[in-house]
């Protein structure tokens, strides 16, 4: 089991702390291994997909050539098991030579050629979840200034095999603190307000799985513990439910676009755990849906919460976004039929003033007053998600500053 606090510096702010490092001032997006590829280390029968340096170049010209960078998607994040099983002879970590023919640094600097970021791994036990080298605590110093030279930019680091005295010394990364590249704790840590001084990034629940019971699961858990998430969340400090399966083989296309939007009312971290290289139009259409990503992106970065369960199954979810604006995601539990949902702006505790609504997945818009009733059809396991613009705003469309978005260089979004 992976319990993850990401804790995350820069090489260019390795002195200063996370909190007020500058860094993810919304929630970083990009790509992540560990979901779809794990462990798989058979290079011999399985070219393609095994951790290699293959895989990560291949999602690279992905990210770089089929959109996705400019949206904001920069970080390729490799995950456990790329190390050699032995330290070199100076101590320090080194990639398993077979697969990482090239090295790090290599890598690093074809990803920051193509403007994109790269994000290792590392593990405070004695081992790796996956059974290679850790970095303990007398290792912490040797391994940040050794992810530093190859140029990393995202560290995250894990908890298994180690006891909570290491996660808690650990937590502290003095070692990161003066040498590290940015890093992403993954661990058991939980007060709230001493992690987000810590790391800009913590996930403290199960592993996803590419499954809709456990995308709904780590929903549920969020949402009911929103009262202590919610308010540890902001610019440079999110909670992390994980990454993103959509594209995958476990979720149908209702589900994946309730994961986009859930994610993007939770303000969470878009790490996709896919193949690029195979992905259908259709999964690429919702991970590549501008206007949840500028939900996601919002800058006051405030997670959204749930606000009304209903009897019906009929959940709702909403999040104050700037501008006055706000996002609403109608959810349904419900495994029969598309379900009409007859609700007010008003009973949503919208006050006084007329809204422009924007379905983010069908682009529809509509103007609604407060008070009038209105229905929506939300079908099984699926979702409606809208962007609510300012009350008496109904011509302002955030699409439009999405599409001056720079098409050059890093996160626009940072
Ligand atoms: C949590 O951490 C903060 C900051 O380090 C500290 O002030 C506070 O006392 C801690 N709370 C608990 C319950 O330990
Ligand atoms: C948001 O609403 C408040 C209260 O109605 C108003 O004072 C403020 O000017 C509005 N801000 C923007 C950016 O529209
Ligand atoms: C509306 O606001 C009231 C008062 O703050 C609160 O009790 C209620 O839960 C809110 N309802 C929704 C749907 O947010």
């Amino acid at each position: 089991m992976h319990l993850a606090v990401l804790v995350f510096a820069s090489a260019a702010t390795m002195a200063t702390y996370a909190l007020d490092n500058g860094l993810m001032r919304t929630p970083p997006m990009g790509w992540l291994a560990w979901e779809r590829y794990r462990c798989d280390i058979d290079c011999k029968y399985d070219p393609k997909n095994c951790i290699s340096e293959n895989l990560f170049i291949d999602m690279a010209d992905r990210l770089f050539e089929d959109g996705w960078k400019e949206l904001g998607y920069v970080y390729v994040n490799i995950d456990d098991c790329w190390s050699s099983m032995e330290r070199d002879k100076d101590g320090r970590l080194q990639p398993d030579p077979n697969r990482f023919p090239g090295g790090i640094p290599r890598l690093a600097r074809y990803l920051h050629d193509r403007g994109l970021k790269l994000g290792i791994y590392g593990d405070m036990g004695t081992h790796t979840c996956g059974g290679y080298p850790g970095t303990t605590l007398d290792k912490i110093e040797i391994d940040a200034q050794t992810f530093a030279d190859w140029e990393v930019d995202m560290f995250k680091f894990d908890g298994c095999y180690s006891n909570a005295l290491e996660q808690e010394l650990s937590s502290n990364v003095k070692g990161f603190e003066r040498n590290g590249p940015p890093h992403w704790l993954l661990m058991q840590l939980v007060n709230y307000t001493k992690l987000g001084q810590i790391c800009n990034l913590w996930r403290n629940y199960g592993d996803i799985q590419d499954s809709w019971s456990s995308v709904l699961s780590i929903a549920d858990w969020f949402f009911e513990n929103q009262d202590v998430l919610a308010p540890a969340a902001g610019p440079g400090r999110w909670n992390d439910p994980d990454m993103l399966v959509i594209g995958d083989f476990g979720l149908s296309l209702e589900q994946s676009r309730s994961q986009m939007a859930l994610w993007a009312i939770m303000a969470a971290p878009l790490f996709m755990s896919n193949d690029l290289r195979t992905i259908s139009g259709e999964a690429r259409s919702i991970l590549q849906n501008k206007m949840i990503i500028s939900i996601n992106q919002d800058p006051l970065g405030i997670q959204g919460r749930r606000i009304l369960k209903e009897k019906s199954g009929i959940e709702v979810f909403w999040r104050p976004l700037s501008d006055n604006a706000s996002a609403l995601v109608f959810f349904s539990r419900r495994t029969d039929m598309p379900y009409r949902y007859k609700t007010s702006l008003t009973k949503l505790n919208y006050t006084t003033g007329s809204y422009k609504v924007t379905d983010v997945y069908t682009g529809q818009t509509d103007v609604l007053k407060d008070s009038t009733d209105f229905v929506v059809s939300v079908n099984p396991t699926g979702v409606v998600m809208w962007y609510v613009s300012a009350p008496g705003k109904l011509r302002y469309h955030p699409i439009l500053w999405l599409d001056a978005l720079p098409s050059v260089g890093g996160n626009p979004f940072q």
